[in-house]
């Protein structure tokens, strides 16, 4: 657990949750798990490969059949979910990390923005995100917690939507990051 003295867990925005918790992405029994996709939607490892090992092949050939043409960076694309326990896969595009003078904080917020949008497009109750950007794409990962969690919250305040948004982490160490950047946001709010 990530309780205790300046880490926080669980936050609300009126009558919408915001959680964080540690695992495995394809385990969530949500209504969409969003994917840490690249532009070409070309499937790749980390969570990417994941979602497609577990979700199976219709996953990608619906992909590919709607989106021939990939999706830009900081944006996002839904398809079915396969073998999934959820409705929807959101596949979004965070940026690549190049030092921070490259637009990236803009692009993840907007890759997080994008997503969520299309969750409540689609009536989602919950939605399950990883820390996009932080594996491959190697963005710094207070950095990139910080953004995920300030764009989700004020997200949550304009929208009041979707009901649940939980962010899995891998292993605990991003977890504890996270509950650190969620608790210093709730405290300046
Ligand atoms: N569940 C939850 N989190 C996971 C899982 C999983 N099954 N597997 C990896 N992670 C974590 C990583 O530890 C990292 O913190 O998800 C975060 C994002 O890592 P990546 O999946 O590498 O995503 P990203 O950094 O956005 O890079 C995207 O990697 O797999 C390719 O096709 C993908 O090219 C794209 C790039």
């Amino acid at each position: 657990m990530a309780s205790g003295p300046g880490k926080l867990t669980e936050y609300h925005v009126g009558r919408c949750r915001l959680e964080l918790v540690q695992g495995d992405i394809t385990d969530q029994v949500v209504d969409a798990i969003v994917n840490a996709a690249n532009s070409r939607l070309a499937g790749g490892g980390g969570v990417d490969g994941a979602i497609h090992r577990r979700g199976g092949p219709s996953i990608m050939a619906e992909t590919k059949a709607k989106y021939p043409d990939g999706c830009p960076t900081g944006s996002a694309v839904i398809t079915g979910a396969g073998n999934l326990s959820a409705k929807y896969v959101i596949h979004a595009v965070g940026p690549i990390w190049q030092g921070g003078n490259a637009g990236e904080a803009e692009l993840l917020a907007s890759a997080y923005r994008r997503a969520l949008e299309l969750a409540v497009g689609h009536s989602c109750q919950s939605v399950a995100f990883p820390a996009l950007s932080t594996g491959a794409y190697r963005y710094p990962l207070s950095e990139a917690a910080q953004i995920a969690l300030r764009t989700t919250i004020e997200f949550l305040r304009q929208r009041q939507s979707p009901p649940l948004v939980r962010f899995v982490l891998f292993d605990q160490a991003t977890l504890n990051v996270f509950a650190e950047e969620l608790a210093k946001l709730a405290r300046a709010s």
